[in-house]
């Protein structure tokens, strides 16, 4: 009798330091999920962490996250998908109020159903045999009224699936989604709140600029013409979306650096010394300083820093040659002096079509890309690059040859 009862009082506490043991695990999971989160300036890469997480400890086959898009918050995106048994039919997008993760959406509460408790109904449009699920809201708390009220915010939605097990997950495997899914409310919160930051300066650097060209008439609306004519040539020369984004933000931004040249150098009417051209040609650089904190793309960076560069080393600031500069950057430099020529200066009028021509062939090989001057040349002959200059000086005088 006494033996029968050691043992039971063996298996016990056997039974209680595995589940003490789990409960550590479970724990050191969270813990490294959060280190990754503070250590990640990935977001998708955060959020495919902690789902494998989810999706390890609690034993289920598969999970995927879903986001809501931000415009008018009623469409679920999937964001990531994990399953441990290789590929899985996961839904792209869902409306919220549809489906299960779409019901979890739209009441900011977790479920979970299981065959047992004969819950089952629609899995989110998996047909594989699902036998039990959790779907766990993401949601971030704000408060307003000077701290008084806290207002929860839905995210997103995690969801996980299970093909083996018939009862629904545990109050345990709910408590760590529950952990795991604040994780993924803070991350995808903070990457938000980021992108909205750096719009803002972005926007406040393109009004700058405009600005900054507005005080001077003959450089009023360079950036965006630069823009407009390199957009053009990008599209003729068939840039991918990305590339073109780059164009854009670039060209806006790469006359930027001119805020740190004096006016009296950057509006003087004569020919500059020597000492204030060496003052004017730093503005590529100082306008590379200001936009780096920006965490903008290599390729913006580079247009801003290198729009004075030259095919043949002899430009500046880093005499970069050849294959050194990439096409959109080559773009750019045949652009932003297209529009230097084809704008008046306080020392001459617009250069006739003929001479812009000349000007343009003559570099080409050397100064310029003999393909980008082409296809500037072929887009001369177009009533859309001239309508960029008609619409800016009135009658154009820039003439189509
Ligand atoms: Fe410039």
């Amino acid at each position: 009798m006494a033996g029968a009862a050691t043992g039971y009082a063996i298996a016990l506490f056997s039974k209680r330091g595995e589940m003490l043991q789990q409960k550590e695990q479970r724990l050191a999971s969270v813990l490294e999920c959060g280190s990754e989160l503070a250590a990640s300036c990935d977001l998708y890469a955060t959020i495919l962490h902690t789902l494998k997480s989810a999706v390890r400890e609690t034993s289920a086959t598969c999970g995927y996250v879903m986001l809501l898009e931000d415009q008018d918050k009623q469409l679920l995106v999937t964001e990531a998908a994990y399953g441990v048994d290789g590929e899985f039919e996961f839904p792209e997008r869902m409306e919220v109020g549809s489906g299960m993760s779409g019901y979890v959406a739209k009441v900011g509460q977790p479920i979970t159903v299981s065959e047992a408790g004969e819950e089952l109904g629609d899995f989110d449009g998996v047909t594989a045999g699902v036998r039990s699920a959790a779907s766990i809201p993401l949601v971030i708390r704000s408060y307003t009224g000077g701290g008084q009220a806290a207002v929860d915010q839905v995210l997103g939605v995690m969801t996980l699936l299970d093909l083996n097990r018939t009862e629904a997950f545990t109050d345990e495997n709910m408590e760590l989604l529950r952990m795991l899914s604040s994780l993924i409310s803070v991350a995808v919160s903070n990457a938000r709140m980021e992108e909205r930051r750096r719009t803002t300066f972005l926007l406040t650097l393109e009004s700058l600029a405009t600005a900054l060209e507005a005080r001077d008439e003959y450089t009023r609306g360079h950036s965006q013409r630069v823009c407009e004519v390199s957009m053009m040539i990008g599209e003729k020369l068939g840039l991918g979306a990305e590339a073109m984004e780059e164009l854009r933000v670039g060209t806006i931004l790469h006359d930027i650096g001119k805020i740190g040249v004096p006016d009296a150098i950057l509006n003087k009417r004569a020919k500059l010394t020597d000492e204030e051209f060496v003052v004017m040609k730093s503005h590529p650089v100082i306008g590379y300083e200001i936009c780096k904190p920006l965490m903008l793309s290599e390729g913006v960076l580079m247009i801003i820093r290198n729009h004075h560069e030259k095919l043949d080393g002899s430009g500046y600031p880093d005499g970069l040659k050849g294959g050194e500069l990439p096409l959109s950057l080559r773009i750019v430099c045949v652009a932003d002096a297209f529009d230097a020529m084809s704008s008046r200066r306080p020392y001459r009028s617009v250069m006739d079509t003929s001479t812009v021509l000349a000007e343009l062939s003559r570099g080409a090989g050397t100064q310029f890309d003999p393909v980008v001057v082409e296809n500037l040349k072929e887009l001369m002959a177009t009533d859309r690059l001239l309508d960029i200059y008609r619409l800016h000086w009135g009658e154009t005088e820039l003439k189509v040859a």
